[in-house]
């Protein structure tokens, strides 16, 4: 194993998980949050921000559900329409 100290400026997990009754952030368009987040860094050139798909974060009655850290800042209930507010949350 190896590790390494890796530190972003902002890190965003958005949850894309669908869960065995078919319910949580990834029938709620989780996929497309993330994929249009993760190319907004891209676009912007944002240096130090990520944005990843993630597993289940247990707040499935949120769905859409996320965190960014460092900021430990939690995302519940995100649709298409937060799209907006989640880009200026990582560019600021
Ligand atoms: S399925 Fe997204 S938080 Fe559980």
């Amino acid at each position: 194993m190896n590790t390494e100290k890796k530190e972003f400026k902002k890190h965003l997990f958005i949850c894309t998980n669908t869960r065995s009754d078919g319910s949580g952030c990834g029938p709620k368009g989780a996929d497309l949050i993330a994929k249009e987040l993760k190319g907004f860094v891209k676009s912007e050139k944002l240096e130090g921000v990520k944005v990843t798909r993630s597993g289940c974060l247990s707040l499935c009655d949120e769905a859409v559900a996320g965190v960014c850290y460092p900021d430990k800042i939690w995302i519940t209930n995100a649709t298409e329409s937060d799209l907006d507010r989640l880009k200026e949350m990582l560019k600021s």
